[in-house]
């Protein structure tokens, strides 16, 4: 199996969950930059109270702190991993090419889960986080179509993506995710 791997899809498709499994199993390093933001938050660091109000706003948190975030994470670790909620524009994108390129580890295959707006919402509203009222997620999905989804293309173009319908249960989600990484 890949062991640089990169889960792509809209909030509440079931990316952190779906990297949750797979590292269990596996023993890849699941990477989440959205945990990682919470925990600064949840810290009261510095970082943390920058990131807290873009974050109560479903914006994107800025390049710089988010890449500063995964350049220590990845460079202080020698195995697999899965990324999960980073890149989320093409800035962030390139960024994680020239670094991958620095430390010699390309990435292998990007999964993108795919769901329709409407199950994508009820998902978040049963969750409950505190981004997870009607307009945040809203506006974090038209965040996800304008800044995030180019990246399909992006990788796409790569010849790095997989497409896998997010629909269904977990296990059956895992299952169709497990099929498609090599
Ligand atoms: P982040 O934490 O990445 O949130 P997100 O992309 O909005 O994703 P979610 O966690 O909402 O959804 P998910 O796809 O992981 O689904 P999950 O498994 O949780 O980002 C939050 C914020 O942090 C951003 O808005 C931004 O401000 C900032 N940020 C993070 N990364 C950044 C970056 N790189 N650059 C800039 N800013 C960044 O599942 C969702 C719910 O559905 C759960 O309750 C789950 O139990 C349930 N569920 C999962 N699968 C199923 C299923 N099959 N059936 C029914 N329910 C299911």
């Amino acid at each position: 199996m890949s062991q640089r791997i990169l889960f792509l899809g809209p909030p509440g498709a079931g990316k952190g969950t779906q990297a949750q499994l797979l590292c269990d199993s596996s023993g890849l390093l699941h990477l989440s930059t959205g945990d990682l933001l919470r925990a600064e938050v949840k810290a009261g660091t510095d970082l943390g109270l920058e990131a807290e109000a873009v974050m109560g706003r479903g914006e994107l948190v800025s390049d710089d702190l988010v890449l500063a975030i995964v350049r220590s994470r990845l460079s202080s670790h020698a195995g697999g991993w899965l990324l999960d909620g980073f890149p989320r524009n093409l800035a962030q994108a390139e960024a994680l090419e020239t670094l991958l390129a620095e430390l010699g580890q390309p990435l292998e295959q990007v999964v993108l889960l795919e769901l329709d707006d409407s199950p994508l919402v009820e998902r978040l509203l049963g969750r409950g986080r505190a981004d997870d009222n009607e307009t945040v997620i809203r506006h974090r999905l038209s965040v996800y179509a304008e800044q995030t989804a180019p990246l399909i293309e992006h990788y796409r173009q790569q010849g790095l993506l997989v497409n896998v319908e997010a629909s269904g249960t977990v296990e059956a989600i895992a299952s169709r995710i497990s099929t498609a990484l090599d």
